[in-house]
């Protein structure tokens, strides 16, 4: 296990910001910070053995829940369907893995460990980042991809159902990626198939990959700025009764402690009652509102979305969407701290009169989008490894690249790709 690996899974199960774990073991700060550094950075700095030793000794007084950790942590075992049934421990060890997968994510290592098997890749509706960065993550673990999109050149254009279609193509590939328009219908492709079934996007239902890796870009941004989930401020705005992403970042949110979390947006967009209620019985405190500007105060958060018009009923219209529930810049200054993450899942409508999350953020180092969709890759090549039973080989697998890797990946990123 990397050093950078070992210090961020020491954290996360004593649940120390860097601060408390530095001042833990009597280091300086900075040099906890060059520690932490990935394996490729020219500022990374080895740690002592004996600092290694006591962070270990810490660490046989904490209890580790390991229930269901090799089998994705999820209500159907070996599927990926809803965030339902993961633990606290359980979705962190999730996270440890996928900081393991980072040196490979970032281009820096590669790995075989899924050398040989196929991955089926199945889209039903439109998808940019689910689509290439699922396809993306298994190559990258020595796999290789196929895929079919829309139903237009599927044979269920001809009628075949879920079932059969689900079972054929187990016959074909080792794991299966499944985005559907129907809230359910994933779950229908994992009933026929005992290869492990994963849900992008099931209509208005969930979309768990997408909630681990903005959990993890939270948790990641919030170690650099010295902050903790538990006790934080998030808000959601935007599209909460269609926006899925929401509805599975708000469960896997929910099993952190004391959270105050602020829910915007117009009346017919609200986020189901069941998962306010959800909320509510795992001691949160949550508040609505139709309000951005007082919502957006104090915040550690702000989790925009985009209205999901596609899922509109014929009777619903965007009534009470107007421009003040556009996050702007002028907002972001008016109402946040230098600290507030700024996230959305992507992708955001960048068209006159949407309203969306503004482009006109892209300079601010608040904005966390594109940390988001990189981290997705390291999530679901942790999310693969671990339905396939591959984790534990991947440290030992590890080889140098062979090809030349750009330092920044865009015009406005301020730290090295190697270093994010
Ligand atoms: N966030 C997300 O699901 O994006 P795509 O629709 O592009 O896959």
């Amino acid at each position: 296990m990397s050093q950078q690996v070992f210090l961020r899974d020491a954290m996360r199960r004593l649940n120390y910001t860097r601060d408390a774990l530095a001042q833990r073991i009597g280091v300086s700060r900075r040099a906890l910070d060059s520690w932490l550094l990935p394996d490729e950075s020219p500022e990374m700095r080895k740690m002592p053995d004996i600092a290694q030793r006591f962070v270990l000794e810490i660490l046989k007084g904490v209890s580790v829940d390991t229930q269901g950790v090799h089998h994705g942590n999820n209500e159907s075992g070996h599927h990926l369907l809803s965030v339902d049934g993961y633990t606290r421990d359980s979705v962190e060890d999730l996270l440890r893995v996928a900081d393991i997968m980072q040196p490979i994510a970032r281009r820096q290592k590669t790995t075989r460990v899924l050398e040989g098997a196929v991955l089926a890749n199945l889209f039903f509706e439109a998808s940019t980042r689910t689509r290439l960065s699922f396809s993306s993550a298994f190559a990258r673990l020595g796999g290789s991809v196929c895929d079919t999109t829309g139903f237009t050149f599927s044979s269920m254009a001809k009628g075949e159902s879920i079932h059969d279609t689900s079972r054929v193509i187990a016959g074909y590939a080792d794991a299966i990626v499944v985005r559907h328009p129907d809230l359910g219908a994933v779950a229908e492709f994992a009933r026929a198939t005992h290869v492990p079934v994963i849900n992008a996007g099931d209509g208005p239902g969930e979309h768990p990959s997408q909630a681990l890796l903005d959990l993890y870009t939270i948790q990641r941004e919030f170690s650099r700025l010295d902050k903790l989930i538990d006790g934080a401020h998030i808000v959601f705005a935007g599209d909460l009764k269609y926006g899925r992403t929401v509805h599975s970042l708000s469960k896997l949110l929910a099993l952190y402690r004391n959270l105050r979390i602020t829910l915007v947006s117009p009346e017919s967009l609200m986020l189901p009652p069941h998962l306010v209620e959800y909320l509510a019985n795992h001691g949160h405190h949550v508040e609505q509102s139709h309000d951005l500007q007082s919502a957006l105060k104090g915040a550690d958060v702000v989790y925009a979305t985009r209205i999901q018009k596609e899922r509109f009923g014929q009777e619903e219209t965007l009534e009470g969407y107007s421009a003040d529930f556009q996050i702007n810049q002028a907002l972001v200054n008016a109402t946040c701290g230098p600290h507030t993450l700024i996230m959305h899942p992507l992708p955001r409508d960048s068209r006159p009169g949407a309203n969306d999350l503004s482009v006109d953020l892209n300079n601010d180092s608040r904005l966390a989008i594109f940390k988001q969709t990189d981290n997705g890759i390291a999530v679901r090549m942790a999310i693969f490894a671990t339905l396939m039973g591959v984790q534990d080989q991947v440290q030992h697998s590890l080889r140098e690249v062979g090809w030349r890797v750009p330092v920044y990946l865009g015009p406005e990123d301020e730290v090295p790709y190697r270093d994010q």
